[in-house]
């Protein structure tokens, strides 16, 4: 059998996809061992973002190789995942594109990764697949990008440094963009995930039966338990006004601490994630709109609309065209973790008060295509080249379970997506 590529790109044509091309490229060059090939469904499509990215960098790219393969054709999907270790998924909605790749990969004794931030999928996938995926030995890991790296393996720097025994973790994300490079009515995301955004709302109600099915033992109870804030307050931890954050790290974060839990007795850390605000009149704004469209979306006609008039209904925020390199570039986001627990490492803990706090905060630069590729192309390396430190032989896992022992952070520290200790 001919060797397979370390990593072959997946939609490589779409935004995402492009953005995760150059980050390979750029990485690639530096690393003489790491091979990778990009596919998609159109070979016209794929030759231009080769040819694009040779304009741009001015490398020869000639000698990348292409492979052609489509959602709704299952042999060509394997005929693509066969030839890969590691299969970066960049295809969404994954709730439509994921799971026929998921199969193929298992069929094929693929790895795969992707940046879903999508719990119903992701869950599902976990449900239907970790299994197959345990026996076929590989790893499927989705939410490794914006969604939920920060989160999910800040929650882990925050347990590794903690000097302790980490009860709980809240995270308060921040976003800003340098005024210079932004006006009201930018865009700042591209299509695919305000796509991936709108039938995410809708499928919301899929998430109690589904994990009811995927988890049927609840937890032990973890004391103090965490307390919910209320839904609009203004921290004291940030000193900003802050909502409940609405994407997937609590997801991501429950599964992969339940994973250490149940594979490793560890003590699972409770986690609240919110999104914090400059003023209290920009978070009224966003919930007013967010209001509209969490509405919009439960309704087929609402998701029409919004699918079709994506810049109106986000005031100009989502496009086709996705948002200006520059904007992108100066787009930096913050995320603080804030620990609370013991001293003591010893379990009896469980109830007595806390004792012990400590803030870690994640940063880097275009949270949405810059840090996100970079995690996500470093997840799958990380495979590659560290799946001996990964837990067990292989399934469907969260990224903060299966990455906690390897240099992850490490590499992404070096690349500009900075995991470190505030106090
Ligand atoms: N979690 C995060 O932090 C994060 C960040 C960025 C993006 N994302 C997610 O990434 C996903 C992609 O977003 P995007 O903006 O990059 O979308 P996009 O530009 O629309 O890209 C979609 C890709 O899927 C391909 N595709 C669609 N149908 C296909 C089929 N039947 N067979 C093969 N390929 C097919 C498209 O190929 P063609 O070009 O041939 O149409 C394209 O390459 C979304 O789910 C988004 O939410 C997540």
């Amino acid at each position: 059998m001919a060797e397979r590529f370390g990593i072959v790109i997946f939609g490589a044509s779409g935004f995402t996809g492009k953005h995760a091309v150059e980050e390979i490229h750029r990485l690639a060059k530096n690393d003489k061992t790491l091979t990778w090939a990009i596919a998609g469904r159109s070979q016209s499509k794929l030759e231009k973002v080769i040819k694009d990215l040779q304009d741009k960098t001015g490398d020869d790219l000639t000698k990348i190789k292409i492979l052609i393969a489509d959602i709704s054709d299952a042999d060509s999907l394997k005929e693509m995942t066969k030839q890969a270790t590691v299969v970066v998924n960049c295809c969404g909605p994954y709730r439509f594109y994921g799971e026929a790749l998921v199969k193929a990969c298992i069929d094929t004794h693929t790895n795969h990764v992707d940046v879903s931030g999508e719990p119903a999928y992701m869950e599902k996938m976990q449900l239907h697949y970790n299994e197959a995926a345990e026996k076929a030995g590989v790893y499927i890991i989705s939410a490794c990008g914006f969604d939920s790296i920060p989160a999910d393996l800040g929650v882990i720097f925050l347990q590794q440094k903690f000097n302790g025994q980490l009860n709980s973790a809240e995270t308060y994300l921040e976003n800003s963009v340098d005024p210079k490079y932004y006006k009201f009515g930018d865009a700042s995301i591209h299509y695919g995930t305000w796509e991936s955004l709108v039938y995410g709302i809708a499928e919301q109600k899929e998430l109690g039966p589904l994990r009811k099915q995927l988890y049927p033992q609840k937890l032990p109870q973890m004391l103090p338990k965490l307390k919910a804030r209320s839904i609009i307050h203004k921290s004291n931890i940030v000193n900003k006004w802050c909502l409940p954050f609405p994407g997937s790290d609590r997801s991501v974060v429950y599964r992969s601490q339940r994973y250490l839990h149940e594979t490793e007795e560890k003590r699972p850390a409770q986690m609240s994630a919110y999104v914090a605000f400059p003023s209290l009149f920009s978070l009224l704004m966003v919930l007013f709109v967010f209001a509209i469209i969490g509405v919009m979306a439960q309704f087929k006609f609402g998701r029409k609309l919004l699918l079709k008039y994506p810049r109106l209904f986000s005031f100009g925020f989502i496009s086709h065209e996705g948002p200006a390199e520059e904007l992108m570039n100066n787009t930096k986001f913050t995320m603080l973790l804030y620990g609370r627990g013991w001293d003591e490492k010893e379990v009896d803990v469980n109830g007595k008060p806390t004792t012990k706090s400590l803030k870690v905060r994640v940063s880097g630069t275009n949270p949405g295509y810059g840090a996100t590729v970079t995690a996500l192309i470093y997840s799958g390396i990380t495979i590659l080249k560290e799946a001996d430190k990964m837990p067990g032989k292989g399934g469907v896992i969260a990224p903060g379970a299966a990455f906690a022992k390897t240099t992850l952070i490490e590499n992404l520290n070096k690349n500009n997506l900075t995991f470190e200790v505030v106090d």
